[in-house]
């Protein structure tokens, strides 16, 4: 028997049956005409505000309302039904009560409409998953792409195409929004406006019937109009096929329903199901997606990743105020981020743009009776010289300064130098501060009211800038070996579901995860044979009919010699009858001991996104601190060696008590144990001791 195998997920090839899909989204974001189905005189109703919208909105290309009865809506011509429109239509949006849905589809896909955005509710979302795959099933059979159900619709500001029933003045910008709520996705769309933070689309995704994030991101990575991609996302519906997702632009993501309760929420909500956060952890690592934790973090990233990334890593700081500046250069430090420590050069840069009594070290003081021209000289110095690598500008507010002059100087010489490398700035005060941080937002300059955002939002253009020059991962795709797929099997057909540890370890072994020397005896002078270069060794009964082994007397460690060994064999055979007689028992493992760090690796199925892999430190690690972190499967030595640096006590591995771990080992370990992940449900390999000399598995338990 050969094993079946795991469905690939290697991020740089093209997407494989699961996860293609030809439809033409450009039909959606730029389409030459659009129909309204549900377009209303009355203003009440939603389909009349959509058209009020596209109308608004400016869209240059055709608008055919429909509607049964009426001649005309909003000025325009109407047409009965979407068959009866003279020219050909690239989106129709439709916006009728469930229980026409479906044959106004229909009609879509008779009249060749290339995309179609359902505003309805009632799918899904309350239970009607079957109503909401007829819609899937017309929309592929016609190739149709489609939006929704349960939307509030699609923004495409380079069209100027605002279908949606949310707020009309959008400003345009360079981040592509994709919103699975419908209610945050209007009110932020409101919150973008007045903070003026510009956007290039804003899409509603509701139920995800058939479009996803995958095509979605996939689009606009090839959309010249979207330099960053921000996802509100509550859950996956595709675990497998999200995986397959090619990132080629920045993708901010902020997930919620990371609580259990938050979780049971987010599927009420929208009827998506929501997996364990650690499993969305790990695919967003793996895919390179950017996870922020608050919209604010989201919205601050989105609009520094637009920014050019920062060459190097030595950053200036430019202040009015002593204290604000030393708040930064915590939260630098806190970050990552580099000050730029060299003070004779700052002096001799630096030094003309203040008074006497300012300071030149990094963070520059330029004092708090700095003006628009200072800020103008220091933000030129920070732009032109090629030593600095990137700005954090600061400033709080005082009664002899005008915020928005000075943001305006800031301005103005960013864009003279020609917009080179990242700034971010903060800026601390009232109402005239906000006019500053608003007038800079809107010249895509990202300006915050706090220096924790302004520095999270500089630190976010290294991570990304890691991740786009990351080393590119060859996901493992071996299968297990005739041998232990055959083991496998025989303990399936003994009606057995869990492996005997020494079968467990034979699998592992023959998969090519590394274990300790061992054996396995049936009697004394066996065990002597096979012990020969094991000691110290540790011995463990085996039976199918004891579980807690230790309870029974069935584990003796730290065996030294032959004679020790004899006398311990028979005293467990002894033991173990005693305290279970009826217990079959098979023999005895002879398990060679090991010191190291210990460690545990596992490997389980996710119910969104499949087989996946543990890893972490073992003992009271696990047990108190549970720090561990997860990898999709399949996955290949790089990935396998960011999934152990990701733990939270990676800098143990790197050298504890002495103990150093190998960290090829634990890759090989890594990389092995999911050649089993189409046969078995769980393994555990705990603990896995490493140390300078190798990794192995000292117990482990598989579960089919
Ligand atoms: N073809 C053409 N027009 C049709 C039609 C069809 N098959 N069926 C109905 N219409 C017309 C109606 O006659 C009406 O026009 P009128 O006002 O001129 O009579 C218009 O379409 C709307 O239909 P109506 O029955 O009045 O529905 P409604 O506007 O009250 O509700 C929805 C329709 C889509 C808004 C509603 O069903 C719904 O789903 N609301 C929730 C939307 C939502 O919240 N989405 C998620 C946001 S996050």
């Amino acid at each position: 028997m050969s094993c079946p195998p795991v469905s690939p997920l290697n991020q740089n090839q093209d997407s494989d049956s699961c996860g293609k899909n030809t439809k033409d989204l450009g039909a959606i974001f730029k389409p030459k005409s659009v129909a309204i189905i549900g377009a209303s005189t009355n203003p009440e109703k939603i389909g009349h505000q959509i058209l009020k919208n596209i109308i608004g909105g400016g869209f240059e290309g055709n608008v055919f309302p429909i509607n049964r009865h009426e001649n005309q809506v909003l000025g325009l011509k109407t047409y009965p039904t979407i068959g009866e429109v003279p020219d050909s239509v690239d989106l129709a949006i439709i916006a009728i009560p469930t229980a026409h849905v479906l044959s106004a589809m229909e009609e879509c896909a008779a009249k060749n409409v290339k995309s179609v955005a359902v505003i309805t509710s009632g799918f899904a979302e309350v239970g009607k998953k079957d109503e909401e795959l007829k819609l899937k099933n017309v929309a592929d059979k016609a190739n149709m792409a489609l939006i929704g159900p349960n939307i509030f619709g699609i923004i495409y500001t380079p069209s100027k195409l605002n279908a949606s029933f949310g707020p009309r003045d959008i400003l345009p910008g360079k981040i592509a929004f994709v919103s699975q709520s419908g209610a945050l996705g209007i009110a932020l769309m409101g919150w973008t406006t007045m903070e003026k933070i510009g956007l290039a689309s804003l899409v509603s995704v509701g139920n995800k019937a058939d479009i996803e994030e995958k095509e979605l991101i996939e689009y606009f990575n090839q959309d010249g109009n979207v330099e960053v991609i921000l996802i509100y996302m509550e859950g996956i519906k595709q675990g497998r096929k999200f995986m397959q997702t090619q990132v080629k632009k920045p993708v901010v993501v902020l997930k919620v329903g990371c609580s259990q309760r938050g979780a049971k929420a987010a599927v009420s909500h929208t009827g998506s199901l929501a997996g364990a956060d650690k499993i969305y952890d790990a695919a967003f690592k793996q895919l390179g997606i950017l996870r922020a934790k608050t919209f604010t973090e989201a919205f601050g990233w989105s609009r520094s990743l637009s920014l050019p990334a920062p060459k190097g890593e030595e950053t200036v700081i430019i202040t009015n105020g002593g204290g604000i500046g030393v708040r930064t250069t915590d939260e630098c430090e806190t970050a990552d981020i580099k000050i730029l420590d060299d003070p004779k050069w700052l002096e001799e840069k630096f030094r003309v743009t203040m008074p006497d009594f300012g300071s030149t070290k990094n963070p520059v003081d330029i004092t708090g009776q700095a003006k628009a021209a200072n800020y103008k000289q220091a933000v030129n110095i920070v732009l032109r010289e090629d030593k600095i690598n990137a700005g954090i500008i600061l400033y709080c507010e005082t009664v002899i300064t005008n915020a928005l002059d000075i943001a305006k100087a800031i301005q103005e010489e960013y864009e003279a130098v020609g917009r080179n490398k990242p700034i971010v700035v903060a800026m601390v005060g009232g109402e005239k501060t906000r006019d500053a941080i608003y007038y800079l937002n809107e010249h895509h300059i990202p300006a915050f009211t706090s220096v924790t955002q302004a520095v999270s939002a500089l630190k976010v253009l290294h991570t990304w800038k890691d991740i786009s020059c990351r080393v590119k991962d060859n996901p493992e795709t071996a299968c297990a070996p005739k041998e232990a797929v055959d083991l496998i099997e025989k303990v399936k057909k003994e009606n057995r579901n869990i492996l005997m540890e020494h079968e467990a370890r034979k699998v592992l072994e023959l998969c090519g995860v590394p274990t300790p020397k061992w054996g396995f005896a049936t009697t004394a002078e066996d065990a002597v044979r096979q012990a020969k270069d094991m000691y110290p060794l540790a011995i463990k009964i085996a039976s199918v009919d004891i579980v807690h082994k230790t309870d029974v007397g069935g584990v003796i460690l730290n065996i030294r010699n032959d004679e020790e060994l004899r006398t311990k064999f028979n005293l467990m055979m002894q033991q173990v009858k005693a305290a279970a007689p009826k217990a079959n028992i098979l023999g005895i493992n002879l398990i060679q001991m090991v010191k190291g760090i210990e460690c545990i690796v596992g490997l389980n199925h996710d119910p969104q996104f499949g087989p996946v892999v543990m890893f972490g430190l073992g003992g009271v690690f696990v047990e108190v601190l549970k720090d561990v972190s997860f990898r999709i499967v399949p996955f290949g030595k790089v990935e396998a060696e960011r999934l152990i640096n990701d733990i939270k006590g990676r800098k143990i591995l790197e050298g504890f008590r002495g103990l150093t771990a190998n960290k090829p080992s634990i890759i090989q370990t890594l990389c092995a144990i999911q050649k089993l992940a189409p046969l078995v449900k769980e393994i555990d390999i705990n603990p896995l001791m490493t140390s300078k000399d190798g990794s192995y598995a000292v117990d482990a338990r598989i579960v089919l």
